[in-house]
C-alpha cells in the first residue's frame, strides 16, 4: 500500500486535542490544498471562516450542541457553501444571476465537501487529528448571524484541526461488497454482509 493510501486508511476522527498551535502557514498549505480539489462547473463555492478561540467560538460551541472539542481544537474552520461570490461575478459583467436552482445547492454543496477533504487529508499527512462539526447546522441561523453571512452563504459544518491527545481505534467500514457494485444494483448478498458487519461493528 502506498503512503498516501495508508494515510487514507488511518483516518478516525480526534476529538481531544493538545495544546499544540499550528503555525498560520501550516492552515493556509492545507487550505490551498483544499482549494485544489475538482469544483463543479469551476465554480469554487467554498469559503472558509477561520475561528480564533474565545467567546465567538464557545458560541459556536454552545449552537453545535455544546460539543467542548469545538471551543478546544487548536483551530477552527466552518466551511460555508457560497454563491455570493457567483452572485459578484455575475454584477462585474453586468448580468443576472440566476439564482434558486436545487442544482446550485447540491453543487455547491458539494464543491465544499470535496474542498474540506482535501484539507483534511493534507493537515491529517502532516500528523493532525480532525472532527467535522455537522451540528453546527443544528442552529443554522444563528451561526449565520455570528459569522455575519451575506444571502446566498450559508455553513455546511465546522472542522476542529489539531494534534491529538487521544489515539482512537479506525472505525471499521461497511464491507466492500456492499458498497461497490458491478454494471448494476444488485443487493443480493447484502443482508448477510450487514448482519455480519453489525456484528463486527458492536464489537468495535
Ligand atoms: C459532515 C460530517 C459531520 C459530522 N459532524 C460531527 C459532529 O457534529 N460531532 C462529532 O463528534 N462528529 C461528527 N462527525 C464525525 C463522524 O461522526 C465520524 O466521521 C464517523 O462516525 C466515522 O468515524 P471516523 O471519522 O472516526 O472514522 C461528522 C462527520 C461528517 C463527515
Amino acid at each position: 500500500m502506498n503512503e498516501t493510501l495508508a494515510l487514507l486508511q488511518s483516518h478516525r476522527s480526534i476529538r481531544k486535542f493538545t495544546d499544540e498551535t499550528i503555525p498560520q502557514e501550516k492552515l493556509e498549505q492545507w487550505i490551498q490544498a483544499g482549494q485544489a480539489a475538482a469544483t463543479s462547473s469551476f465554480i469554487q463555492a467554498c469559503t472558509v471562516i477561520q475561528v480564533g478561540q474565545g467567546e465567538q467560538r464557545d458560541t459556536l460551541a454552545h449552537l453545535a450542541a455544546d460539543q467542548k472539542y469545538v471551543s478546544e481544537a487548536p483551530v477552527f474552520l466552518v466551511f460555508c457553501a457560497d454563491m455570493n461570490r457567483h452572485k459578484v461575478a455575475c454584477e462585474l459583467h453586468d448580468s443576472e444571476m440566476h439564482k434558486g436552482y436545487t442544482e446550485q445547492f447540491l453543487t455547491a454543496s458539494l464543491d465544499v465537501g470535496l474542498f474540506a477533504q482535501n484539507v483534511v487529508t493534507a493537515a491529517e499527512s502532516e500528523g493532525m487529528g480532525i472532527c467535522y462539526i455537522g451540528a453546527l447546522r443544528n442552529n443554522i441561523e444563528a451561526v449565520a448571524d455570528l459569522l455575519e453571512l451575506p444571502e446566498l452563504v450559508y455553513p455546511v459544518f465546522g472542522l476542529c484541526i489539531g494534534k491529538p491527545a487521544q489515539n482512537p481505534e479506525v472505525k471499521p467500514r461497511l464491507p466492500l461488497s456492499v458498497v461497490l457494485k458491478q454494471n448494476t444494483y444488485s443487493s443480493e448478498g447484502d443482508k448477510t454482509a450487514l448482519a455480519d458487519y453489525d456484528e463486527h461493528i458492536q464489537n468495535y
